[in-house]
């Protein structure tokens, strides 16, 4: 990140306050910082600590004389190498998805010609309001990159996604997305997926037994996260179909956050057709037959019976879909006979590829950092050491590339 510019738009929100160990982070790590302050965030963090910490002025009158004739807002909105908004808030988030541009902050995303990275953080019920869905969307669809919200306890004193994304998940998202932007400068070439469409699902699902309770597993979703981000960065467009996790939605990619088996098979559906589809998601196979509107009361009946069904396979389902994906990959997350049952599972689900991995207490798969994984395919089994689960995602990415190459 050394020598790396960033504009830092603040936005008016409870949040600002992280913004300033933010720009300590950046500066450590040799980033440059600019800020500009609206007139809402100017409520949270003044205008002088945010020119102490980042070492420069800071911007916050679209009409000034003197900012303008230092550095005009043209001028500004590409002196950077990266904008980013933190907090980007529900407003500025409107401002941006209808390039509305009445104050600096707007101006300047509307004028930029580089990347601007999205740090969302409000009140939950503003970020799940349907207004504010449609202008992430937009804005994805526009190219805008996003880090957060995270799910928790908001300063509102309500629960639930809308919180800013810790500073360190921040400097890594930044980092990332000056990575995307160095790889696209250095590759004039396509990347090895580029016009192709990858849909991955990831982490967990959650099955509702009650309006309270849910049956869950310990997926992080850290290895399809990873696998998200390497297509992405080969030049595919992505979409990751994602169950609860506590982990920020990678860099670049279209996310769609679902709760239970039957949500993801839908998202997945309504995203073909692709060229590839990898199952990394860990699906509940069974779900609770009626799940109950109120909540289940201790009674002199004893325990519930939770009348478990099946849920529907969506790796099987995507196999035999007459939009069938060239290449259908699934994972199998197994405690013994790992390859084995890995064999059986490509068979029985019709897919091109099995990814098997030993997810025993011992090997420290589930949550970790770390994989171990066994490719199974018609041909044979590929054994693979263990390795990062970034490396394993970048390493399936340039196999799955050369894999659809000889027209597989
Ligand atoms: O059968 P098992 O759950 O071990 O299979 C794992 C693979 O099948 C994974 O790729 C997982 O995403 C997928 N799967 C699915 N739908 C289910 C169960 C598993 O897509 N209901």
């Amino acid at each position: 990140m050394d020598g790396k510019r960033v504009l830092l738009i603040v936005g008016g929100g409870i949040a600002a306050y992280k913004v300033l160990d933010l720009v300590r982070r950046l500066r450590e790590r040799g980033v440059s910082v600019r800020t500009v302050l609206t007139q809402a965030g100017a409520q949270f963090v003044t205008p002088l600590s945010l020119a102490s910490l980042s070492g420069n002025p800071v911007h916050t009158d679209l009409f000034s004389l003197t900012d303008e004739a230092q550095m005009g807002h043209i001028e500004l909105s590409r002196s950077a190498d990266l904008v980013v908004v933190a907090p980007a808030t529900a407003d500025l988030l409107a401002k941006a998805a209808n390039g509305l541009a009445n104050d600096l902050a707007s101006t300047l995303l509307l004028a930029t010609d580089k990347r601007v990275l999205m740090v969302p953080a409000m009140n939950v019920r503003m970020w799940q309001h349907p207004a504010t869905q449609r202008n992430v969307a937009q804005l994805q669809r526009d190219g805008i990159l996003f880090v957060g919200p995270d799910d928790g306890a908001m300063a509102c004193g309500e629960f639930g996604p809308g919180r800013m994304s810790e500073v360190l998940d921040i400097v890594v998202a930044i980092d990332a997305a000056f990575r995307m932007q160095a790889r696209a400068q250095q590759q004039q070439a396509p990347g090895i997926l580029a016009g192709k469409r990858v849909i991955i699902t990831s982490g967990p699902t959650y099955e509702p037994i009650d309006p309270v309770r849910y049956i869950a597993n310990r997926s992080s979703g850290k290895q399809g996260h990873a696998i998200a981000e390497a297509a992405a960065r080969a030049g595919a467009d992505v979409l990751l179909v994602c169950g609860p996790v506590a982990i920020p939605d990678p860099v670049g990619v279209t996310c769609v956050h679902v709760e239970s088996a039957r949500e993801m098979l839908g998202a997945v559906e309504a995203g073909l057709p692709a060229d590839i589809y990898i199952g990394a998601a860990a699906v509940a196979d069974w779900r609770v037959g009626t799940a109950v509107v109120e909540k289940l009361k201790k009674g002199a009946s004893g325990p519930p019976s939770l009348g478990l069904v099946e849920n529907p396979d969506i790796l099987a389902t995507i196999s035999t879909h007459q939009k069938r994906p060239v290449l259908v990959v699934g994972f199998a997350a197994e405690t013994q006979t790992v390859v084995e049952h890995a064999q059986a599972k490509l068979k029985k689900k019709k897919c091109d590829l099995i990814i098997a991995n030993d997810v025993s207490a011992q090997s420290g798969v589930m949550g970790g950092d770390e994989n171990t994984v066994h490719l199974v395919s018609k041909s044979g089994v590929d054994h693979w050491p263990r390795m990062a689960k970034t490396a394993v995602a970048q390493r399936l990415v340039e196999h799955l590339a050369k894999l659809l190459k000889e027209g597989a």
